[in-house]
């Protein structure tokens, strides 16, 4: 495969139309939208429906079952695509499955959908314009999915529309195994980008107008491991580290590329620095005196949100998951970074029904959730994955208990969320405009409040309701009465009231007018 040879001659606007459909994290999102920059410099063009399309690519997410599910009844529904076709290939579109779902299914899904013709892995996405030639000279049913075997991770990120957000992968892979979990499978080993190319790639990204970065890996804190300190940067070595896992005295590590970052003249314009996920294990005392205030030598940029996931509030529990934390030491992470930084928004993800769980180590999650007040949970259902340590042992708790425990998590979680948001009420909050909200109906419910409605309605004519996050990660639906498109913009928004779910406010400028008076 690494042989083969893309473009065949053919002008750049001859190579139609592609549709990608994307599920899982935000690794498949980034790499989706790697792919989308390569098939535009191939010359195809992005298509709304998959009807439309010449190539579908679909990557998928094989964490539990349902989006391996979802992966393959996309596909289904792209069968009918293949037989009396209009467009101009009369065989229908080319239809490939990637990500991590083509990691581990490689062939064994042609004989089930003999209408897919490759299928690939996320280490092959470079190599996804040959692959489409090569199934355009009639080449079927071949598989990509060999881990690059270099020791070294380089890389460039591309965007391919103007935009404020990116997301930058600065390492790759995940040595972690914890018992339950694919990814091992599906990413390959540990490997880390150097700091000095993660800070080229910021820079270039900042000249191209992003204002906020996300860094991404599996566990972007043992990022480094590996690559040698060769500038001398500090902090020199990590302590207060859990387990000895991620990188040594000597080598590169994640709180310097936080730094180098921060430090570097060419970023001066970028507004706020994100990452994800990341592990206790290596969650070390010099990555949380990063959210110090300026003044105190924190770096100015990072975010103050953290996610980090704990999987469960039982000692027994994280044992039989191999996660080689206990929850006293992530409290402890948790409740030095709070002192630092006593607005820092936290997210966390959970897995209930694991094997053995039992109703006391459940009862402990929950406690886990009113002790640290965490913003959000993102929280599942155990689901076995074959080919993990955990998929040996019994699956014996009932689908129904593990359902009402996802249940009673998620209620218990939302009276947090909604606690701390009504607290943000009368607040003033920076927020980055991601869009126009799906939630326009907040605009015509406050209006409706309002008893002359008519009036209201025609001195509003220009408002909309706008979608944005603020720093701590939190949603914001806000109301601006301006023409002009925000998207990509930080606005100062007063926030009005706070639900479980996000915040609304109003555009801080509008305060004190008219609109102000119809919420
Ligand atoms: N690297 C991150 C970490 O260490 O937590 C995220 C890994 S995974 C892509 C995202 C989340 O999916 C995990 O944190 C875990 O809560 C959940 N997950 C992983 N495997 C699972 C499984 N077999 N069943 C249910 N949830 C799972
Ligand atoms: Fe999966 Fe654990 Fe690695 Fe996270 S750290 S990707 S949960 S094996
Ligand atoms: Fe899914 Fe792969 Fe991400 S299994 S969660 S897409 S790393």
């Amino acid at each position: 495969m690494k042989s083969m040879q893309s473009g065949e001659g053919n002008s750049k606007d001859s190579r139609g139309k592609y549709h990608i459909k994307t599920f899982g994290c935000q690794m498949n999102v980034a790499d989706s939208e790697r792919m989308e920059a390569l098939l535009r410099d191939y010359g195809m063009e992005s298509c709304e429906t998959p009807e439309q399309a010449d190539v579908i690519v679909v990557n998928g997410c094989s964490v539990r079952e349902k989006p391996v599910h979802k992966a393959i009844s996309a596909l289904g529904t792209y069968q009918s695509f293949k037989s009396g076709s209009t467009r101009k290939n009369p065989k229908g579109p080319i239809i490939a499955l990637g990500g991590c779902v083509g990691q581990l299914e490689k062939d064994r899904l042609f004989k089930k959908a003999p209408y897919l013709d490759f299928v690939f892995g996320p280490d092959a996405i470079d190599e996804l314009p040959e692959m489409i030639d090569l199934a355009k000279r009639g080449e079927r049913h071949f598989v990509n999915v060999e881990f690059d075997r270099k020791r070294s991770y380089s890389t460039e990120t591309r965007i391919h529309r103007r935009k404020a957000q990116a997301f930058v992968n600065i390492m790759k892979g995940c040595d972690k195994f914890c018992t339950y979990c694919i990814v091992p499978f599906t990413r390959g080993r540990e490997k880390s980008r150097t700091i000095d190319e993660v800070v080229d790639d910021v820079a270039s990204l900042v000249a191209q107008g992003v204002r906020e970065i996300t860094l991404l890996g599996q566990n972007v804190n043992s990022f480094g491991k590996g690559n040698e300190n060769v500038k001398n940067r500090k902090p020199l070595q990590l302590s207060n580290i859990i387990g000895p896992v991620g990188p040594k005295p000597g080598q590169e590590n994640f709180p310097q590329l936080l730094r180098a970052i921060d430090e570097d003249p060419r970023c001066a314009s970028l507004k706020r620095i994100r990452f994800t996920s990341s592990h206790p294990l290596d969650f070390s005392d010099e990555l949380i005196d990063c959210y110090a205030s300026q003044e105190d030598g924190g770096v100015q940029r990072l975010a103050k949100q953290l996610h980090l996931p704990v999987q469960s509030g039982s000692n027994r529990i994280l044992r039989k998951m191999g996660r080689h934390h206990q929850v006293e030491n992530y409290v402890d992470q948790m409740e030095r970074l709070k002192t630092l930084c006593p607005e820092v928004g936290l997210m966390t993800d959970l897995i209930v029904g694991f094997p053995t769980e039992t109703e006391e180590d459940f009862e402990q999650t929950l406690k886990l959730l009113d002790r640290l007040e965490y913003d959000q949970v993102f929280a599942f259902a155990y689901s076995p994955r074959p080919g993990t340590r955990a998929a040996k042992l019994e699956d014996d708790v009932p689908e129904a208990v593990k359902r009402r425990r996802l249940n009673q998590l998620i209620d218990h979680q939302k009276k947090i969320s909604e606690r701390i948001n009504q607290r943000r009420v009368g607040q003033s909050l920076e927020v980055l405009v991601e869009g126009l909200s799906k939630s326009q109906h907040i605009l015509e419910k406050k209006l409706e409040k309002k008893k002359d409605s008519e009036q209201s309605r025609s001195t509003h004519s220009q408002s909309r309701v706008w979608q944005g996050r603020t720093e701590c990660g939190r949603i914001v639906n806000f109301i601006a009465d301006v023409p002009r498109d925000l998207t990509g913009r930080f606005e100062q928004v007063e926030i009005l009231e706070g639900s479980a779910l996000a915040l609304s406010g109003i555009l801080k400028v509008q305060i004190g007018e008219p609109l102000g008076a119809a919420l």
